[in-house]
């Protein structure tokens, strides 16, 4: 049988590893990337015979072409894309400086629209693109303006996408992942007492009592990425336990 490709931008640890992972299981070819050749190392040697690493920063152009030009050499075509590297800075509005203004527009936006954009000519008829983002998208965050303003324009890429890559069978959808524990927070420059009451606020005022796992959000990126999706267009499911009703 033949595997399903999929690459992962990230995929190295918290939602891109798990995704990774559930999608192995099923047979599924992966590819992650990540910038940390030890992360890197660590998550292949989990995953296994499916799995193939690729260090590439996404914010960086050059290595954007480079992880296309490895997948088409290794793979040919592929099946799918999960855009998921990214990273989130803690900084108010009025403390946010030009650095992590430009870091974080450069690999959560720029690197996301390039690696779409150079990945095309290796998409099949039909592939799926799916876009991760977040709940700030909707709902407030104080310290997030500029996390919140990268996943507002990655959103709003995915309707101009749907309509232009149309023809190409090459559909695009959205995850909207709610607060998920990953190491994303301690990266964040959050204390780790302020990382202790955000996880605790949201297990408590959560339907589902806890707070959501990078498990959680595999099975719904795979739906996302299978067959079982290719009506969906710019649909957008949000995976939050509820903490946002
Ligand atoms: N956790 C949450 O609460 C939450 C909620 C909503 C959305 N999200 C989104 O979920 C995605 C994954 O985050 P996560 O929570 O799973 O955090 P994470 O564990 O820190 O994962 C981030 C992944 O992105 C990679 N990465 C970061 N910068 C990169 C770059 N320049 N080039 C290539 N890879 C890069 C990291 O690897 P390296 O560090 O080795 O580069 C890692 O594999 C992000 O887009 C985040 O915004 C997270």
């Amino acid at each position: 049988m033949d595997h399903k490709i999929i690459v992962i931008t990230g995929g190295t640890t918290g939602i891109g590893f798990a995704c990774a992972a559930y999608l192995s299981n099923l047979d599924y070819q992966v590819v992650i990337t990540g910038r940390s050749k030890e992360n890197l190392e660590k998550a292949i040697t989990k995953l296994g015979n499916n799995s193939v690493g690729v260090l590439s920063d996404t914010s960086s152009l050059t290595d954007i072409d480079d992880l296309v030009q490895k997948v088409k050499n290794q793979f040919g075509k592929i099946d799918g894309v999960f855009i998921n590297a990214g990273i989130f800075k803690a900084s108010s509005f009025e403390n946010t400086t030009e650095a992590i203004f430009d870091e974080t527009m450069n690999i959560n936006f720029k690197g996301a629209f390039f690696t779409i954009q150079k990945f095309i000519p290796i998409l099949k008829n039909p592939s799926s693109i799916v876009l991760n983002t977040s709940i700030v998208v909707f709902k407030a965050f104080a310290n997030s303006s500029i996390y919140t303003a990268s996943k507002a324009a990655l959103e709003s890429l995915s309707k101009v996408l749907n309509i232009e890559l149309a023809e190409k069978g090459i559909r695009v959808n959205i995850v909207s992942p709610g607060v998920t524990e990953t190491p994303i927070q301690k990266k964040s420059g959050m204390s780790d007492e302020t990382i202790d009451n955000l996880l605790e606020h949201f297990s408590k005022t959560s339907p589902i009592g806890r707070i959501v796992q990078p498990t959680d959000i595999a099975p719904i990126v795979a739906f996302l990425l299978s067959d079982g999706s290719q009506v969906l267009r710019n649909e957008k499911i949000i995976v939050d336990g509820g903490t946002t009703l």
